[in-house]
């Protein structure tokens, strides 16, 4: 039986068809106007009539950046997207005519890298995603832990340093601000700022503002405010993994999102400083540290897998 898996991110929707092995049979990218709410149901609605045409599917799974209730439906909040007590499942089904589950986006790419990618297999899984914040997801003996209301694992905005950086979600100091593909632009930036000399090569290839994919390349090619920003972002990697472990003690973690593509530039030093800080160090085995398998469709496949199970 087929259904759709769906990830909504911050500039498109990404839909597939997929099957019960977790291959995807068809799929489909479409821009998308994160900020309006509205707008994204339709795109949603839209990717999977496309999807549907000629096939007999069962079910649409939604990935959504953001706390979603414990009835699978609604977001009631997004720290980086405008949703506010969004009923997209209603929308959605509304449009579409099909059962629809909505999964926050970094449960749904938990639960396909643990189905079908990097943690098969593995008992006690913590998945990480690491893109414009930190996604956190939570594998037990084979299923998906979402806490009391559906909003567990929001690791992300774990407040790791008093007085630190405002957070999308209104604290400050939120771990995502000190380990994401965000706080890496931020940290360059203000590196930069303060000293333009050590940041000769980004400042050259950003022309204007620093972005992110910038703050990669001119560290591959020996910027050192670029350097400096991924090793303190591997720093906090690690520091943050020791305290998940101290709490869940997981047999693996599993990193994903747009920034584990760049794993050459810091999952050494992650692993070290995993290793340095984690609480009994030597005393206890060392949890593995992973890359997503799946990349970019961990979150699309997990979503129509747990349509079919829904
Ligand atoms: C949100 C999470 C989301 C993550 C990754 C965080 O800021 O709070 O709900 O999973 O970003 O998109
Ligand atoms: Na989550
Ligand atoms: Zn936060």
């Amino acid at each position: 039986m087929l259904t759709i898996g769906v990830d909504i991110g911050g500039t498109k929707v990404a839909a597939g068809v997929v099957d019960e092995n977790g291959e995807i049979v068809a799929e489909t990218l479409r821009p998308t106007a994160a900020d309006r709410p509205d707008v994204v149901a339709e795109t949603v609605a839209d990717v999977v009539r496309e999807l549907a045409t000629g096939r007999e599917i069962e079910a649409v799974g939604v990935g959504a950046a953001g706390f979603v209730d414990e009835s699978r439906s609604m977001v009631r909040f997004a720290p980086n997207l405008a949703w506010r007590e969004e009923p997209l499942q209603k929308k959605i089904s509304g449009l579409v005519g099909l059962p629809v589950v909505v999964e926050n986006d970094a449960n749904a790419m938990a639960w396909g890298e643990t189905r079908f990618g990097a943690g098969r297999g593995q008992s006690h899984v913590v998945c990480m995603t690491l893109g414009t914040g930190i996604g956190g997801g939570l594998v037990f003996d084979g299923s998906l832990y979402r806490g009391r209301w559906g909003m567990g694992a929001e690791m992300g905005h774990m407040q790791v340093l008093p007085g630190g950086r405002p957070c999308g979600c209104g604290n400050v100091g939120c771990w995502e601000q000190y380990a994401s593909g965000q706080s890496l632009v931020k940290e360059a930036r203000e590196i930069a700022a303060a000293h333009p000399e050590r940041a000769r090569i980004l400042l050259g290839l950003a022309g204007g503002t620093i972005e992110g994919e910038e703050v990669t390349e001119a560290a591959r090619l020996g910027d050192e405010a670029s350097l400096a920003s991924f090793a303190s972002f591997a720093d906090w990697l690690g520091q943050g993994m020791a305290d998940l472990a101290s709490v869940l003690d997981p047999g693996c973690f599993i990193l994903g999102g747009g920034v584990s593509r760049a794993a050459d530039l810091f999952l050494d030093r992650a692993r070290a400083a995993f290793a340095e800080r984690l609480t009994g160090r030597g005393h206890r085995p060392l949890a593995e540290i992973r890359l997503a398998e799946l990349g970019a469709s961990a979150g699309m496949v997990g979503a129509a897998d747990l349509a079919r199970l829904r």
